[in-house]
């Protein structure tokens, strides 16, 4: 029987890698589906995993789930663009990082030179686990920052990374036209690329 082949099967690695990392994508259709608390919770679990400078865990979350009083105050931080897609996740998150940390045995907090690579490999954990368990992680950075900082409450000291959204993958004939021809699998390039012996190529 012909089968369409799902978006992950048209990525190949050029090296044997877990299946996860070619399954995990960045749809812009989403269902409208509501998340479990129980998934939710299971997203973040993995994102709690990430490693960090001495273990400082500098990533912070603020989230609103679908038809909640505050889903139309997270929307509406979104560009149009991203508004006209992120209307069908199930969970908007706001993805910060503290800037500081108290290393071990210190009795104040030092600035953290880590803070976004951190934030940046627990929002990993997080995309991958969301695909893992039948869920899609699309990150976004059009939207309103310091409008975020404002109606979130953000305190000085954290920086604001990204948005999120998180939904159950649905199909492309529901996006606009511009968007559908967009839905399509991405490419990388090679190792060669951005992996180098010894010192940055001259
Ligand atoms: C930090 C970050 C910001 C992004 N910002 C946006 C955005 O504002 N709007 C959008 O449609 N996609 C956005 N993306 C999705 C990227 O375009 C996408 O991850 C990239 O093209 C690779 O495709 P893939 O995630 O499907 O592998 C963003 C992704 C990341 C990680």
């Amino acid at each position: 029987m012909e089968r369409t082949l799902t978006h992950f099967e048209t990525r190949t690695s050029d090296h044997d890698i877990e299946q996860i990392f070619l399954q995990r994508w960045s749809p812009r259709a989403f269902t409208g589906e509501a998340i479990p608390e129980a998934d939710l919770l299971r997203i973040f679990e993995a994102a709690r995993w990430a490693p960090s400078s001495y273990n400082s865990q500098p990533w912070r979350y603020l989230y609103a789930r679908r038809d909640t009083p505050s889903w139309p105050t997270f929307l509406g931080l979104l560009g149009e663009f991203n508004q006209g897609w992120a209307k069908n996740a199930a969970v908007l998150i706001i993805a910060i990082s503290k800037a500081t940390m108290r290393p071990p045995g210190r009795d104040a907090d030092i600035p953290s030179h880590s803070h976004s690579f951190d934030a940046g490999a627990a929002w990993s954990n997080l995309a991958l686990q969301a695909t893992s368990i039948g869920w899609h992680a699309h990150g976004m950075v059009g939207f309103d920052i310091p409008r975020t900082s404002v109606e979130l409450h953000i305190p000085e000291g954290y920086r604001v990374e990204a948005a999120i959204a998180i939904g159950r993958l649905g199909d492309k004939s529901t996006l606009p036209e511009m968007l559908q021809a967009r839905e399509a699998p991405s490419g990388r390039d090679p190792i060669t690329a951005f992996a180098f012996e010894g010192a940055f190529p001259a």
